[in-house]
């Protein structure tokens, strides 16, 4: 008993630590003498994460590096001290081999670098659970002002800092729906550059400053040109055809709900190119908790547990980001019965977005917030098994 005690104090004092320094490094962007201090640490390195110089380096270990860990060892000591709990003594010793490291590095001038620092290009997208190279890029080079953490995303997803839609540039399906509106008008208060797509532009009131572009089922390649100057893609459209069991229903079911996501999904994809993109592209699919849930329309739920199993199914190559909306029923044209205002949705989607949820559920049903994850996550491993991977992007 007493070693689970300090097994347990001692892991909760290595994750107080993280969450220590990624504290004080918001507040290094926040306060100006830290700041000042801090940014020879972003001076450091360029674009591709190689050192901008060896003097440069060493600077950046002596005002960031080394004044960082020497703050985190005074405080975790500070702690074991007061709390006389044993295993808090781990995070001391964790603590104090940052500042073994820094000093290595500063005095000796030896240039090995933490994982998140590591030169080259990016390979993977941002991972969701731990803060890779690609979701630490962002910091450096997306927006200093957000993806402060440094190896667990919890002050990320407190502040809100796990996804930055400042000047990002975001198309919206369905942009004339309920949904659609809203979810303009709400990246757009985000700081989003937000491109509007709408099969009936003429209906469409665009608020100022958004780009209104028109596009057709059935013609999504003719969109690819405008997909790859995105940075995000919430495909968003979707038809009811409500209790309807007819060849014609079917078709426009399956064409709308479906099989049109899947090709702006793999035209997406194919944009997902250059040095920079796994960092900051992203496809946000609206898929609906009927991928769970009944939503008493039979024809409805079909098509949109198959485009949800393939966005499962697709998330294995990693190619990108791949955010699923799962939504309870809001008012709209497609649900006049919905409980929820599509406005409060849209406010929803965005804050989980920016904390970085990557299965972003909004709905009053509590069953989907059980049922979803354990679905999601039985159905990817089973794909994990059965399936593999060509990587053609
Ligand atoms: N309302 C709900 O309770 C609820 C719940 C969960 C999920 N959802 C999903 O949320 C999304 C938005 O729906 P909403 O409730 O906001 O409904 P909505 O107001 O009816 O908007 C849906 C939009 O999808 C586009 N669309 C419809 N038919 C299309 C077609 N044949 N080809 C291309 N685009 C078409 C239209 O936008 P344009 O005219 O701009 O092209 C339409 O305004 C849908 O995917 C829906 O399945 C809704």
């Amino acid at each position: 008993m007493n070693w689970l005690a300090f097994g347990a104090t001692a892991c909760g004092s290595v994750v107080l630590t993280e969450i220590l320094r990624d504290s004080y490094h918001a507040l290094c962007h926040h306060i100006p003498a830290l700041e000042r201090w801090h940014n020879y640490h972003h001076a450091a390195y360029r674009r591709d994460l190689s050192m901008v110089s060896l003097a440069a380096f060493r600077r950046s270990q002596l005002y960031h590096d080394m004044t960082e860990s020497i703050i985190l060892l005074v405080a975790l000591l500070s702690i074991a001290l007061l709390t006389g709990a044993l295993g808090v003594w781990v995070g001391v010793v964790y603590a104090g081999l940052f500042v073994a490291g820094a000093t290595r590095r500063y005095v000796w001038a030896v240039t090995d670098t933490d994982y998140n620092h590591q030169p080259g290009p990016l390979q993977e997208p941002p991972a969701a659970w731990w803060v890779n190279r690609t979701y630490h890029w962002r910091h450096h080079f997306d927006n200093v002002h957000a993806y402060y953490s440094g190896v667990f995303p919890l002050v990320d997803k407190v502040l809100g800092t796990g996804l930055s839609l400042r000047g990002k540039k975001v198309g919206v399906t369905g942009a004339g729906g309920a949904l659609g509106q809203a979810l303009c008008a709400e990246l757009q208060r985000a700081g989003a550059q937000v491109t509007a797509l709408t099969t009936h532009p003429e209906h469409f009131t665009a608020p100022s400053q958004m780009r209104v572009v028109s596009w057709h089922i059935g013609q999504e390649a003719e969109l690819l040109p405008l997909l790859a100057t995105l940075d995000i893609l919430v495909i968003n459209h979707g038809v009811n055809v409500y209790g309807r069991r007819d060849f014609a229903a079917i078709d426009t079911a399956l064409l709308v709900n479906t099989l049109s996501v899947l090709k702006l999904m793999e035209l997406f994809m194919h944009t997902v190119t250059g040095p920079e993109a796994k960092a900051t592209k992203e496809l946000w699919i609206n898929t609906s908790e009927a991928e769970v849930s009944p939503a008493f329309s039979p024809l409805y739920e079909l098509s949109k547990r198959l485009i949800g199993h393939l966005v499962t199914l697709k998330r294995l190559d990693n190619v990108c980001v791949m955010r699923k909306l799962i939504l309870g029923p809001f008012k709209s044209k497609l649900n006049p019965y919905g409980v929820m205002s599509p406005q409060w949705v849209a406010k929803g989607i965005v804050a989980l977005a920016k904390r970085d949820f990557r299965n972003i559920i909004i709905t009053v049903n509590p069953l989907t917030y059980i049922l979803f994850p354990l679905k999601e996550l039985a159905v990817s491993l089973y794909y994990r098994c059965f399936s593999r991977g060509e990587r053609p992007y």
